[in-house]
């Protein structure tokens, strides 16, 4: 067939994908099309606004560099990263929930013993976190590698200040014979994701704000088992129920408890009051 019609066209771009030999591929791409389709005769846009839709994913693609991740903001503020995630975990008996990466993960952090005080100058009230990493179902994860990173108290990470003047709220320790795991660092803040790009355009467009509630990142690994990626959000922080990115899980909310001034748990004595955050993670092991 030569000419296809509003309503024959879906079918015949369909077909027209029917001898991709990639099996997976050819899925894939049926179901974009057909999805796609049905999007557009859904919304039935004018031109103007189909070049705006391409307009606004061009600069997308425009805004991204080895910095700047645009799409991946977009598919985290569209709910999608947290739906993939979903869709990958969905068997995770006793293992700690997951969570959005987000875009502020460095590779290769500092390696730092336990008890190290991150950010030692920086603003913001003092924190303890503590914990202990063990497999879902089983025993502690010794040696197990703990990778953390945060906002500050202002809201920033260490990649969004000027290079040199940032201070390193990130690290990599090695949990002990036991599985545990200690440091200190500065209280987090609630931050926006990035918005001077075409998802804050969107953001604001349409009415949507772009926090994020307080929390601490965790990467953990350990031999055998699933790498976790997953948050601990700052319990009465009051963007819990509108997360800009859909991430908050209950299990993964945490008192940040406040303690009046006196000897932490490391044996740390604190003139001024401080707090202190403690948290053990289950990994999920390997199948086979
Ligand atoms: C973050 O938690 O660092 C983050 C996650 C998704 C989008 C922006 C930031
Ligand atoms: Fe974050």
């Amino acid at each position: 067939m030569r000419e296809f019609d509003e309503a024959s066209l879906t079918e015949a771009v369909i077909r027209r994908f029917g001898e991709t030999p990639d099996p997976r591929l050819r899925q894939v791409m049926q179901a974009l099309v057909g999805h796609l389709h049905a999007f557009v005769r859904d919304i039935e846009p004018s031109f103007e606004e189909w070049q705006t839709a391409i307009d606004f994913l061009t600069r997308t693609g425009q805004k991204c560099d080895d910095r700047r991740q645009e799409f991946i903001l977009l598919s985290d503020t569209l709910g999608v990263s947290m739906l993939v995630d979903a869709i990958n975990h969905r068997v995770a008996a006793g293992a700690t929930p997951t969570t959005v990466l987000g875009p502020f993960y460095v590779e290769n952090p500092p390696v730092l013993p336990l008890g190290t005080e991150l950010a030692a100058r920086a603003p913001g009230d003092r924190l303890h976190v503590s914990g202990r990493i063990a497999a879902a179902g089983g025993g502690p994860l010794p040696g197990a590698i703990v990778d953390v990173w945060q906002s500050d108290a202002e809201g920033f990470y260490d990649v969004q200040r000027p290079v040199g003047e940032a201070p390193e709220l990130r690290a990599r320790f090695e949990a002990d014979a036991e599985g545990r795991f200690h440091f200190w660092t500065v209280v987090p803040s609630a931050y926006p994701v990035p918005t001077d790009g075409p998802v804050g355009e969107m953001l604001k467009a349409t009415g949507r704000h772009p926090m994020r509630p307080a929390h601490i990142h965790f990467m953990i690994s350990a031999p055998g088992h699933e790498t976790l990626v997953t948050h601990v959000f700052a319990d009465g922080d009051p963007y819990l129920d509108s997360d800009a990115v859909f991430g908050v899980k209950e299990a993964l909310v945490r008192a940040f408890e406040q303690n009046p001034p006196g000897t932490a748990p490391d044996g740390r004595v604190m003139d001024t009051p401080w707090r202190s955050l403690t948290y053990d993670f289950a990994l999920r092991p390997l199948a086979g």
